[in-house]
């Protein structure tokens, strides 16, 4: 009999004898920058932080970012610099991470749910448009899996109302929309670089922000609102504090891993692209089995690869017979106690989570195991 943290380990990180669902990606090649850093006298936020977020730029078609100790904290960092605070209201998806909508409570915020669309697991911008209000400061969106949102829509609405759209692409790292990357298209767009995304600084996370007003500031909350650049006599920091922060900075330590993460990730994410690429056109033609429909407009960078099957708990037995881990990946987040006071019907959120079930797609499969997947998955739907 495993312990729970035996059978978690080998779901999330191929510890067992399935293929996994997600693995660590970790290059030897780390090593020697680490061992640097590590004896270099300076492990705080430093200069490579600074070269992490100068490299990240690129990825993100955008020069205003911030690299955090994780997503979390550039979600709720966001939500603050979008002067979300007592009473106010932020749309939200309720098919995510609780990552997502924790920071709202945290705020002071109020969630008012939007709905999904069953076919992308992603928030509908006309029901987004419907829940607008006096209080709404706010619409927050997440790319299921890695594939974008309806970003033009949800922009537009956001500009007619004189709100913030705030991303959480912490799936999305490397997913494009309109041929530009996520984390150029918005006002605020959160990044998560956690253990098993397809770029891991171990914990980390990034903002990127549209104003560098906003980038500004933000440089200042996540360090208890200190300029650490500001000229010191002595070791204090001795400037006048204007507005309370929080400790969300990344350090050089986790930096430089992510720095070396970054020879690798676009490797990494076109083997998830690939092996997608397969999985689509296999299944888009089977009777039972499902795959989420996407539009060509945009890339997903696939950290998820989704199915909708009617029977879900007897495919994820078939698929562990076979070997092949299959899960739900987050549980719906209206149903949580927490968030018990937002409750509303979401026919849409209702759907997906009925059938919803994520197969392996990462860049740890061998054209083998893609091929037996496939196989296993097609022998399932003609039973
Ligand atoms: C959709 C989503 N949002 C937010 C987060 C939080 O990111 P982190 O774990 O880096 O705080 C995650 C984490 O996996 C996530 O999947």
């Amino acid at each position: 009999m495993h312990s729970v943290s035996e059978s978690v380990k080998q779901l999330l990180s191929g510890g067992g004898k399935d293929i996994p669902l997600f693995k660590v990606f970790m290059p030897e090649s780390v090593m020697e920058p680490l061992r640097q850093v590590l004896f270099s006298g300076y492990i705080g936020e430093g200069p490579r932080v600074e070269e992490f977020e100068h490299q990240l730029t690129g990825w993100f078609g955008n020069s205003n970012v911030l690299a955090l100790n994780n997503g979390t904290a550039a979600i709720q960092l966001a939500l603050r610099l979008a002067n979300v605070g007592y009473g106010d209201e932020v749309i939200s998806t309720a098919m995510t991470c609780a990552a997502t909508n924790e920071p709202i409570l945290a705020m002071g915020g109020r969630i008012v749910w939007a709905d999904i669309d069953p076919w992308t697991g992603n928030i509908d911008p006309k029901d987004v448009a419907r829940k607008i209000g006096p209080k709404t400061k706010a619409i927050m969106c997440v790319h299921w899996g890695g594939y974008p949102c309806e970003l033009d829509a949800l922009n537009a609405i956001a500009a007619k109302h004189g709100i913030k759209l705030i991303e959480d692409a912490c799936h999305a790292f490397g997913s494009t929309y309109h041929d530009k990357p996520i984390g150029s298209h918005s006002d605020f767009c959160c990044f998560s670089f956690q253990a098993i995304k397809e770029m891991t600084t171990v914990d980390g996370g990034a903002l990127t922000c549209r104003a560098t007003e906003d980038c500004q500031r933000g440089r200042l909350l996540r360090w208890y609102g200190i300029d650490r650049h500001a000229q010191r006599t002595d070791l204090r920091c001795e400037a006048d504090i204007t507005e309370y922060g929080y400790k969300f900075h990344m350090n050089d330590v986790t930096a430089v891993i992510g720095l070396e993460q970054l020879k690798y990730v676009g490797q990494t994410i076109s083997r998830h692209r690939a092996n997608a690429a397969r999985y689509d056109e296999t299944f888009k033609d089977l009777p039972t089995i499902k795959p989420l429909r996407y539009q060509k407009d945009r890339s997903s960078a696939h950290w998820l690869y989704t199915l909708r099957v009617k029977n879900r708990p007897e495919f994820m037995a078939y698929m562990s017979k076979a070997g092949i881990t299959a899960s739900q990946v987050h549980a719906r987040n209206d149903t949580h106690t927490m968030f018990g006071e937002f409750h509303r019907p979401l026919p849409g959120v209702d759907e997906f989570t009925a059938e919803q079930v994520s197969i392996p797609v990462g860049w740890w499969l061998t054209p083998e195991n893609v091929a037996y997947i496939i196989e296993t998955v097609v022998k399932y739907d003609r039973r």
